[in-house]
């Protein structure tokens, strides 16, 4: 059985005190038995003061919205994975839609902090997922395959700090979100392309669906095969609304 993880990425939302506030309701509606990984990824100067306040008895976590390819030095605005670590950051998203199409990330920047975040242990979320043109076109499986590759040249050890996200560009942020059996497929197609390197790993690597999905979709998603969990943006937002996907998940 693999461990079910919900991410909250709050993208550029929540001032602090709105962070920490739905952070404490989100921990007092859940419990110590409650054994789905939360991982809450607010903007990086909230990272240190939510960190503080997160609980992980409860299982939650800290995570990033993305790290610097470099390690350190003159890179003005920047900030890198081992700042990430010693804010006690346990998570870091890389890949993100957002930052490939509105701040160009390429496929080889997207390598480098991958290395950055696995070297400082840790652990990444790398998404990936087609365009809506691409999907029209039946090349989702190219795309992903391609975008996977990037994760090939990690070794074993590096591997199993990964979880895939797979958040196809249609469904994010639109209200439509990918079917449970589209999404299935995908997860299921991402499982056999790791399979070629290696099976233990393609079995125990957490797979989480993201794009609009919500307290009315995610139960359906979740019970999928291959779906261990979302990427929640929007939903996420809402403490009551991501509540239920904390339950859904449960
Ligand atoms: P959404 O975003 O849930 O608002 O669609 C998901 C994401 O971008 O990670």
């Amino acid at each position: 059985m693999r461990q079910k993880i919900v991410a909250a990425n709050w993208k550029l939302n929540k001032t602090l005190s709105e962070g920490i506030e739905l952070v404490k309701f989100l921990q007092l509606k859940v419990n110590e038995y409650d054994k789905v990984i939360k991982i809450i990824c607010p903007t990086f100067p909230l990272l240190y003061p939510i960190g503080q306040v997160l609980n992980k008895e409860k299982n939650f976590y800290l995570g990033a919205q993305n790290c610097s390819a470099f390690e350190k030095g003159a890179y003005t605005g920047e900030v890198s994975a081992s700042i990430l670590k010693s804010v006690h950051c346990d998570y870091v998203i890389i890949g993100h839609s957002e930052r490939r199409s509105i701040f160009n990330e390429s496929e080889e920047i997207l390598k480098r902090k991958l290395e950055r975040a696995l070297n400082e242990n840790i652990k990444a979320i790398y998404c990936v997922g087609e365009e809506l043109e691409q999907r029209k076109n039946r090349l989702q499986f190219d795309v992903v395959e391609k975008q996977l590759e990037n994760i090939f040249s990690l070794n074993n050890e590096q591997l199993s700090q990964i979880i895939i996200a797979y958040e196809p560009i249609w469904a994010i942020g639109t209200g439509v979100n990918a079917s449970p059996k589209e999404a299935q497929e995908m997860h299921r197609f991402i499982r056999e392309i790791i399979a070629k390197k290696d099976t233990n790993i393609a079995n125990a690597i957490p797979v989480l669906y993201g794009g609009s999905c919500n307290a009315g979709n995610a139960s359906q998603l979740f019970s999928q095969k291959d779906i261990d969990g979302g990427l929640i943006g929007s939903a996420s937002l809402k403490g009551e609304e991501f509540i239920q996907i904390i339950y859904a998940a449960s």
